[in-house]
C-alpha cells in the first residue's frame, strides 16, 4: 500500500493475465486505467509494483489500492463507498 494512494474505484476488475509476463501494477490510483502504470504517480509517494503471474489466466485486480495482497483483490474494497472513490485511501 502508498500513503499517498487514492481510491481509483471501489470495486476489482478482471484482467486477463500472461504466465512469465512482468506487469507494473498502479499503486497510486491515479493512472488512466486503475491497473497498471502510466507514470500518473510522479509527484506522490507511490511506486509501481513489479510482478508476475505462475498461470495464464484472468485475475482481479485492485482498484482500491487497499488490499492487503496487491496487486490482487482481497475483498478490503468493501470499506469503501462510491463517494471514497476518487479519495485518499483509508490508513487502517
Ligand atoms: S478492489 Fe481493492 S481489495 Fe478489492
Amino acid at each position: 500500500m502508498c500513503k499517498d494512494a487514492i481510491v481509483f474505484f471501489n470495486k476489482p476488475e478482471g484482467a486477463q493475465l500472461e504466465a512469465g509476463e512482468t506487469y507494473y501494477f498502479c499503486m497510486c490510483g491515479r493512472s488512466k486505467n486503475g491497473l497498471f502504470c502510466d507514470g500518473s504517480h510522479e509527484g506522490t509517494s507511490c511506486e509501481p509494483k513489479e510482478f508476475t503471474v505462475e498461470k495464464t489466466k484472468a485475475y482481479h485486480l485492485c482498484r482500491c489500492k487497499s488490499s492487503n495482497n496487491l496487486p490482487f483483490c482481497d475483498g478490503t474494497h468493501s470499506i469503501y463507498s462510491d463517494d471514497d472513490v476518487g479519495s485518499k485511501i483509508s490508513s487502517e
